[in-house]
C-alpha cells in the first residue's frame, strides 16, 4: 500500500476476514494490505475475499514452489500439494542439456514454470490448455520463462516437432469424479471452472486420454507425471499401464499428494 494506513488496520482487517470465516485471517490481511495501492482498493479486495473469492484470485497471484505465479479470476489456483509432482519430475530429469518439458492442462502454467526453475538449466518449455482464460494467464507466466503456450484439446495443439523429444510430460488433469464435485469447498465450486475439476464418472477420463497419447511425445527415457488421489491411485496406475506405459505411484504424506508416473518400456 502506498498511502499509509492507520496502525490498527491490520488487526481490523484480520478481524473482519476472520468473522467471514477466513482461517488464516492475519496472514491474509497482511497480504491484502501489501497488495492494495489505496485504502479504497483494500476495501474492495476485502469485500471480494469476504464474499468467498479465493485469496489468490483477489491478489492476482499464487505462491507455488517458491515462485509468484499470476492467477487470473476463473483460472484454477495451483495447489500446494502439486509441488510434490514438481519435486518428482525434477528428480527424473536426466542430464540432457535443454530438456523438453510439456505442461498439459496447464491452467496458469504454474507446473511448467516451476519445473523450468527447478531444472537449474535452460529448458525448452511448452504448455497447453483448452480454456482461453487459462491460456491467456499461462502466457503471462510461461512467456517470461521463454516458453510457448497453445490452446486446444489436450495434446492436439502441440507442434509435431515435439514427437519423441519430451523429457517430462506433466499433466495435472481434472480428476474429481463428477458425482463428487458437489463436495468440493465452495471456493473451488464457485470460482474455478467445472472443466478444471471434473474428471468424469471415476475421475480418470482425461488421464486416460492423456496416457493414450503420451508415448508418441515422450523421448526414450521420458516420463509422464500426473497428480491423482490416494483413492484413485491404483486405477490411475492401471490407466497408464493400459496405454502401454510402465507405471508406478509416488506419495507424499506431508503434502497429502499422490502422483502417478509412467514411462515407455525400455526395449
Ligand atoms: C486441475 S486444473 C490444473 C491446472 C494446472 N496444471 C495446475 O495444476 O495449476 C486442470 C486444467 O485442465 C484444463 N483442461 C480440462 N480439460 C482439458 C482438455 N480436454 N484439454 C486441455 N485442457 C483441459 C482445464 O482448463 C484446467 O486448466
Amino acid at each position: 500500500m502506498t498511502a499509509p494506513l492507520p496502525a490498527q488496520s491490520l488487526s481490523a482487517v484480520a478481524a473482519r476476514l476472520r468473522s467471514a470465516g477466513c482461517v488464516f485471517a492475519e496472514d491474509e490481511a497482511r497480504l491484502l494490505i501489501e497488495a492494495a495501492q489505496t485504502p479504497a482498493e483494500l476495501a474492495a479486495m476485502e469485500r471480494q475475499r469476504m464474499a468467498g473469492q479465493p485469496l489468490e484470485h483477489v491478489l492476482g497471484w499464487a505462491e507455488f514452489c517458491g515462485l509468484r505465479v499470476a492467477v487470473d479470476p476463473g483460472v484454477f489456483v495451483p495447489r500446494r500439494r502439486t509441488e510434490f509432482l514438481i519435486g518428482q519430475a525434477a528428480s527424473l530429469l536426466g542430464p540432457v542439456p535443454r530438456p523438453v518439458i510439456v505442461d498439459l492442462c496447464c491452467g496458469s502454467g504454474a507446473l511448467g514454470v516451476a519445473l523450468a526453475a527447478a531444472a537449474g538449466r535452460p529448458v525448452e518449455l511448452h504448455a497447453a490448455d483448452v480454456d482461453p482464460a487459462a491460456v491467456r494467464c499461462a502466457r503471462r507466466n510461461v512467456g517470461p520463462a521463454g516458453g510457448q503456450v497453445y490452446q486446444g484439446d489436450l495434446d492436439g495443439p502441440l507442434p509435431a516437432g515435439l514427437r519423441g523429444r519430451v523429457a517430462i510430460l506433466a499433466a495435472n488433469v481434472p480428476y474429481v469424479p463428477s458425482g463428487e464435485i458437489g463436495f468440493l469447498p465452495p471456493e473451488a465450486r464457485a470460482h474455478e471452472p467445472r472443466a478444471a475439476l471434473d474428471g468424469g464418472a471415476d475421475g480418470l477420463d482425461v488421464l486416460r486420454r492423456v496416457a493414450a497419447g503420451a508415448a508418441r511425445w515422450l523421448a526414450p527415457g521420458g516420463y509422464l507425471l500426473s497428480e491423482t488421489s490416494e483413492r484413485q491411485a491404483s486405477l490411475a496406475e492401471a490407466a497408464l499401464a493400459a496405454a502401454g506405459l510402465t507405471a508406478r505411484v509416488a506419495r507424499s504424506a506431508d503434502l497429502e499428494a499422490t502422483v502417478v508416473i509412467g514411462r515407455p518400456p525400455v526395449s
